[in-house]
């Protein structure tokens, strides 16, 4: 049996052009688009409509520049999750080629590693140098350890089954509203990738091999991942109130409806569902389903769930990204 150990170096240095390998990564990972300069602010990216937020009151109380900062910031979360993911997916490629059994599957991976590194290379210009070393989602570090801990056979299901299949809804939802076009091609471009090792996740998908630790860790992973969802796009509502300061619950409530909660999380939820549902996994499913894991949260719960979590109430959940607002279950 062989055997790595594997550090996901998510706060590792990343030099991008300042970098003397610049030029060598840029001929090897030619973007999707031209027109990188200048880069825009990032409030312009996705705007009030896209978020939902414009159809909030507390937000509409706000002046511009009020407004532009907490978009700013939002759409900052959603492009320095979306970094951090590709970081780990450089990880998560090494580790599946050394543990491949057939050379079939390795050159896969080698494959898959390759594209992540183009994906990487082609956000990062968009991302601030501060950005790149801290991963701010307890999600983020939920996912580094389980490319570090679980076997392979479970992070096909885990990363390629479930999280890129869900990231094509979300690059999707990404590139659709994006108001920068060369950004907008970069996620359609990217889109298209990752259809392709969702696919292969699906092929390679064997339940029958894993151990009893294994079902441990699918169970414990899927029921964060359903956790992070039911309970409404709560990051969001914590970048707004680190910006303009304590909301009341009318207020809570009143920015949970516009961010589109519960219905997004609905939606979200039922793609979770059918994407778990997979050949001798149903079992599992129904387990879920049956204690209300799919069943997202009302805005008086979700709202009282994000009081709850800012007085330390809720240990289990910090107010990092979460789904709902962006890309992971
Ligand atoms: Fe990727
Ligand atoms: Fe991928």
């Amino acid at each position: 049996m062989r055997s790595i150990q594997v550090q996901n170096k998510l706060s590792a240095p990343h030099f991008g052009k300042d970098s003397p390998l610049s030029a060598i990564i840029s001929a090897k990972t030619r973007l999707p688009t031209t027109n990188l300069h200048p880069l825009p602010e990032t409030h312009t990216l996705w705007e009030a409509a896209w978020w939902g937020l414009q159809t909030s009151k507390r937000f509409q109380q706000l002046d511009i520049g009020t407004q532009n900062t907490i978009l700013g910031a939002c759409n900052r979360t959603l492009l320095n999750e979306a970094y951090f993911i590709e970081k780990s997916g450089l990880a998560y490629a090494a580790k599946m080629i050394l543990l491949s059994e057939s050379t079939d599957t390795a050159q896969l991976y080698a494959l898959i590693g390759a594209d992540e590194a183009r994906h990487l290379s082609w956000i990062e210009p968009y991302i601030k140098n501060e950005d790149k070393i801290q991963p701010n989602s307890q999600f983020l570090g939920f996912l580094s350890r389980l490319i570090e801990e679980a076997s392979p056979s479970v992070l096909v299901y885990l990363v390629q089954v479930l999280l890129e299949g869900w990231g094509l809804d979300h690059y999707n939802r990404l590139a659709a509203g994006c108001q920068y076009p060369p950004l907008a091609q970069i996620f359609t471009a990217i889109l298209k990738d990752e259809a392709l090792h969702h696919k292969s996740g699906g092929i390679l998908l064997k339940p029958a091999e894993w151990q009893a630790r294994d079902w441990r860790q699918v169970r414990e992973a899927l029921r964060l991942y359903t956790k992070l969802v039911q309970i409404g796009p709560l990051s969001v509502i914590a970048e707004i109130e680190r910006i303009i300061g304590p909301l009341a619950i009318q207020e809570l409530e009143d920015l949970l409806l516009a961010l589109g909660h519960p219905e997004a999380s609905h939606r979200k939820l039922t793609l979770l569902k059918r994407l778990m549902r997979q050949p001798n996994l149903e079992s599992l499913v129904d387990e879920l389903d049956a204690t209300g894991c799919f069943a997202s949260f009302s805005i008086m719960q979700a709202a009282a769930f994000y009081q709850d979590c800012q007085s330390g109430r809720q240990a289990a959940f910090c107010l990092g990204q979460d789904p709902s607002s962006g890309q992971n279950p």
